[in-house]
C-alpha cells in the first residue's frame, strides 16, 4: 500500500469517527464564498489541522475548517477554504481532500471558486455554471502508480461537468429567476493575475474565465468517480478589459456583494442533486 492511501484512509477513518453519518455531498467552498457554512443545521466543525495528513490553508478569505451537517435537507461535507498550488503545496496535496471524500462514500461534487471574467459579455457579480474547463496549470493528480481501487489510469475527461447535474443547476437557477451563464473555466497556478496578452490568448482557446483552482481537484474527483457540478462566481474581470488593476480586495467586495444570489442557488440546487 503506498503512502497516499495509507494517509487518505487515517484521515478517512478519523472523520467517520467523528461524523455521525455518511455525507452525500461534498462542496468546496472558493474565496469569499464561505458565508454558505452559515446555513447548515447541526453543524460540526472540524478545523483541518485536526484531521490527520490535512494541509491547512494560508489565504485571506480561506478558513481552513470543515463544516459537516444538513443544508437543505441532505448532508454535506463543506470545505471552508481550499489548498491551491500558488500556496506551494503539490497536486497530490490540493487533491488529498478529494480522496478523503472518495474514501468517505461521498458520490457528488460541488466545486465553487471566484474566477476573472474573460468573456466580455459577462460582469462582475455574475454565477458562471462550468461547462467544461482547460488545465493551464501543466499539473495531474494522477501522475504517478495509478492505484486501481481509486479509479483508471486514464480517466475519460469528456464529461468533467456532468451534464444532469448541469441541467439541474439550470433548472433551480431558472426556478430562482437568478440568471445563471455558461462557459468553460480556464485553470492557471497563478498567483499572479495573468496579463493583458495572456487573457487573449486564453479567449482564442475558448475560455470563459480564468481562476486558480478547481482544475486538479475536477480531475481526482472523475477519477475517483464522483460527478462534479462547478459554479464560479465571476468576482472581476480579466486583465486587460476594463482600464483598471486587478486586486483580491475587489474578488473579496464582489463575492460578498453576490453572496445572496449564491446561497439562493445553491440552497435550490442541493435538493435536486
Ligand atoms: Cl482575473 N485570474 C485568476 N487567475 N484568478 C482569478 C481572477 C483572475 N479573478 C479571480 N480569481
Amino acid at each position: 500500500m503506498d503512502t497516499l492511501v495509507m494517509k487518505v484512509e487515517e484521515a478517512g477513518k478519523y472523520l467517520r469517527s467523528q461524523l455521525g453519518q455518511v455525507p452525500e455531498i461534498g462542496l468546496i467552498l472558493g474565496s469569499g464564498l464561505g458565508v454558505l457554512s452559515e446555513q447548515i443545521e447541526e453543524a460540526m466543525t472540524i478545523p483541518y489541522h485536526k484531521i490527520p495528513h490535512f494541509p491547512i490553508s494560508t489565504v485571506q478569505g480561506h478558513a481552513g475548517e470543515l463544516v459537516v451537517g444538513k443544508l437543505a435537507g441532505k448532508h454535506v461535507f463543506m470545505m471552508k477554504g481550499r489548498f491551491h498550488l500558488y500556496e506551494g503545496y503539490d497536486v497530490q496535496t490540493v487533491t488529498f481532500p478529494i480522496r478523503v471524500m472518495k474514501f468517505l462514500g461521498i458520490r457528488t461534487l460541488l466545486v465553487t471558486n471566484a474566477a476573472g471574467g474573460i468573456n466580455t459579455s459577462f460582469e462582475p457579480g455574475d454565477l458562471m455554471l462550468i461547462e467544461d474547463h482547460i488545465n493551464l496549470t501543466f499539473r495531474n493528480p494522477l501522475i504517478g502508480p495509478n492505484d486501481e481501487r481509486m479509479g483508471s489510469r486514464f480517466p475519460d475527461m469528456s464529461e468533467a461537468y456532468s451534464s444532469r447535474l448541469r441541467e439541474l443547476a439550470l433548472q433551480a437557477a431558472q426556478e430562482q429567476g437568478i440568471s445563471l451563464k455558461k462557459g468553460v473555466y480556464i485553470g492557471l497556478l497563478g498567483p499572479s493575475y495573468e496579463t493583458p496578452a495572456e487573457i487573449r490568448m486564453m479567449r482564442g482557446m475558448g475560455a470563459d474565465a480564468v481562476g486558480m483552482s478547481t482544475v486538479a481537484e475536477v480531475i481526482a474527483a472523475r477519477h475517483a468517480g464522483l460527478e462534479v457540478l462547478g459554479i464560479s462566481c465571476i468576482s472581476n474581470m480579466a486583465s486587460g478589459i476594463l482600464q483598471q488593476p486587478l486586486s483580491h480586495q475587489e474578488v473579496m467586495e464582489t463575492t460578498e456583494k453576490v453572496k445572496e444570489k449564491f446561497i439562493g442557488l445553491v440552497l435550490n440546487v442541493i435538493p435536486k442533486l
